[in-house]
């Protein structure tokens, strides 16, 4: 069942914030004033790999260096069938040349999406090194075998997690969510569910992005071309 919410906690328990009397009006022209110029770097043709696989490798070995926290994680855009898009953070598990792996329910909206149309856009933002990448591809369901591997090796709790939790059905509490938690725990058996496993993204192009001043960004796509080459062009800012 659905429920209405009739009131809120006056203090937010995560940053003190105190909720009364916030209204849509209070950022005020703070949203106009809130900018920064991107100045760490550039990027261009010359210094830009003719694989589009390793000039991801290298930049996520930076972000990864600079501490950047959870640079694994990426906006993941799909479409439902009406043409409607969704998107949601996930975190990338695994990349090789094939592609790009994460596991998720494949019941959830994600994975009906995915069925009906697997052209999908994963998203990387970098704040601190102004860099963004886009991959856009096509969604593949990797082996039961692979994913075996993966959910085995994550913390029990998380692979309870995956084994009880019906990821984005309407459920009648957070009350029922943790009851089933603790049900499944009692039960013992820990076993990967059928409808949980990883996907993985073939690309078709990338987008690397790195910010620049007055707004004057680098902006370098990869397309694959029939032979299995990648052409580079430039966009504008
Ligand atoms: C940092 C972060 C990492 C996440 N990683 C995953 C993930 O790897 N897999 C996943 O299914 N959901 C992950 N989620 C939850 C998703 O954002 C999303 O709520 C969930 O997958 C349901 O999405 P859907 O209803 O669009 O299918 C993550 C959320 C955040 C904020």
């Amino acid at each position: 069942m659905t429920q209405v919410m009739t009131g809120i906690e006056n203090i937010c328990n995560i940053c003190m914030l105190n909720k009364v009397n916030l209204t849509m009006d209070t950022n005020d022209g703070k949203l106009h004033d809130m900018r920064a110029d991107y100045v760490a770097g550039d990027f261009t043709e010359q210094n830009a790999y003719p694989s589009p696989m390793q000039q991801f490798a290298l930049w996520f070995e930076e972000a990864t260096q600079n501490g950047i926290q959870e640079a694994n994680a990426l906006v993941l855009s799909t479409v439902d069938a009406a043409g409607k898009p969704s998107s949601r953070v996930v975190l990338l598990k695994e990349f090789t040349d094939a592609g790009f792996i994460f596991f998720t329910n494949y019941n959830s909206r994600k994975g009906k999406e995915i069925a009906q149309n697997p052209y999908a856009c994963m998203n990387f933002w970098w704040g601190s090194m102004e860099r963004q990448i886009r991959i856009n591809g096509k969604l593949e369901k990797i082996a039961g075998a692979d994913s075996d591997t993966y959910f085995y090796s994550r913390p029990i709790g998380s692979q309870v997690g995956a084994m009880i939790s019906p990821q984005s059905e309407v459920i009648s509490s957070r009350e029922w969510l943790e009851q089933k938690f603790i049900e499944q725990q009692l039960k013992g058996e820990i076993k990967r569910p059928e409808n949980w496993g990883g996907y993985i993204l073939i690309p078709e192009t990338f987008e690397f992005w790195q910010g620049r001043t007055n707004r004057l960004h680098d902006r370098l796509h990869y397309t694959k071309q029939a032979s299995g080459q990648w052409e580079i062009s430039r966009l504008a800012p």
